[in-house]
């Protein structure tokens, strides 16, 4: 191994420029070449591939975003793509890869692996919905994004005595809706995963205003969908003021939170010493403070599902 190469694919997330910093720094310290990649998988068929050294990651360890940049390749889904891009990999003299994003850049990196290419792969998504890590990066960063937008609503919620709908990112994972309703003390968290009774939520509001309650949260999960149409039917069953707000892209961007910048580092650390050892189709994440890795299949292999006793919890809570 003499080279490797780094890349970032599918949704960005804050916390991806920490772990690039890291690979590129690790691996030049353990006398590595580094080659970055542009625009995760379409960029490398496409050969846009620069030379990494110490100052190319200098002063990003705090900023959100990628410095790579990112993309959603639909001719890297193609085994013609796959192909090509080993290709380019050999001609570019680079000898291990590895691929930051989710479970889609998994998928992607599994293929580059069953080519006989060295690849391994860091969890950077905001979704946090890989089964085998406590934590993608992002996560952490995207959580306190929400939970301070949930404050900001609470206000507004109180003083007009009005139900506040938040839908919040995750895809198909409801980790951040669960998480950020239970740490932004939440009236009601709806996740894919567990169902909801329309009903039981309006009661659960008309009760806390009866108890003098003056703000009405409602964590919603993108994966749930229909914020609106959920709105009208909640506005109508409590006969109370109700707005939305979709957070979107704002919970995806901002300065990583120190938790994510030091999980990235560990992992871009981690993630060379896996090449240098020649192991390949590894996926590293964490348990706890443990560094781990299994194999990308297994990583990609079952969902993520939202701790239970989290959302029992959120509801004793939220009385
Ligand atoms: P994420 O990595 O955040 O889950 P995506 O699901 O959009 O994001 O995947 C990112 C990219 O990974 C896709 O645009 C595609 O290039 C690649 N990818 C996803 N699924 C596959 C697949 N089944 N085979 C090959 N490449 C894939
Ligand atoms: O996977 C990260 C994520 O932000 C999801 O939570 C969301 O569903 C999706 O990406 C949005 O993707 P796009 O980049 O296409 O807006």
């Amino acid at each position: 191994m003499k080279r490797i190469g780094v890349l970032t694919s599918g949704g960005d997330a804050p916390g991806m420029n920490a772990a690039i910093r890291a690979v590129v720094r690790v691996a030049m310290y353990k006398g590595l070449k580094v080659s970055g990649i542009n625009r995760g998988y379409q960029g490398l068929i496409e050969g846009d591939i620069v030379d990494m050294d110490l100052a190319s990651v200098g002063d990003i360890i705090h900023r959100g975003g990628t410095k790579l940049r990112t993309a959603r390749s639909m001719e890297f889904m193609k085994e013609e793509g796959q192909k090509r891009a080993v290709e380019i990999l050999k001609m570019f003299e680079i000898d291990g890869l590895v691929v930051i994003g989710g479970d889609g850049s998994f998928t992607g990196a599994l293929k580059l692996h069953n080519l006989g290419f060295p690849v391994v792969c860091i969890p950077g998504t905001i979704d946090n919905d890989l089964w085998y890590t406590d934590n993608t990066i992002g996560f952490d960063t995207a959580l306190n994004t929400v939970v301070s937008a949930i404050g900001n609503i609470r206000d507004t919620s109180s003083s007009h005595g009005r139900i506040n709908i938040i839908e919040v990112m995750g895809r198909e994972c409801g980790d951040i809706a669960l998480h950020s309703g239970i740490a932004g003390g939440a009236d009601s968290i709806i996740v894919p995963e567990f169902g909801f009774n329309i009903d039981k939520t309006a009661k659960t509001i008309i009760e806390g205003k009866n108890r003098g309650k003056l703000h009405h949260i409602v964590i919603l999960a993108e994966g749930v969908g229909r914020p609106y149409e959920i709105a009208d039917v909640i506005e109508h069953k409590t006969q109370m003021e109700t707005r939305v707000t979709v957070i979107g892209h704002l919970q995806r961007g901002g300065t990583p939170t120190a938790y994510d910048r030091i999980l990235a580092s560990q992992f871009g650390e981690k993630a060379v010493n896996l090449l240098l050892e020649e192991k390949s189709g590894l996926a590293i994440g964490n348990k706890g403070a443990e560094i781990i890795c299994v194999n990308i299949e297994d990583a990609i292999s079952k969902k993520e599902m939202p701790k239970k006793t989290l959302y029992e919890l959120a509801n004793i809570l939220s009385k």
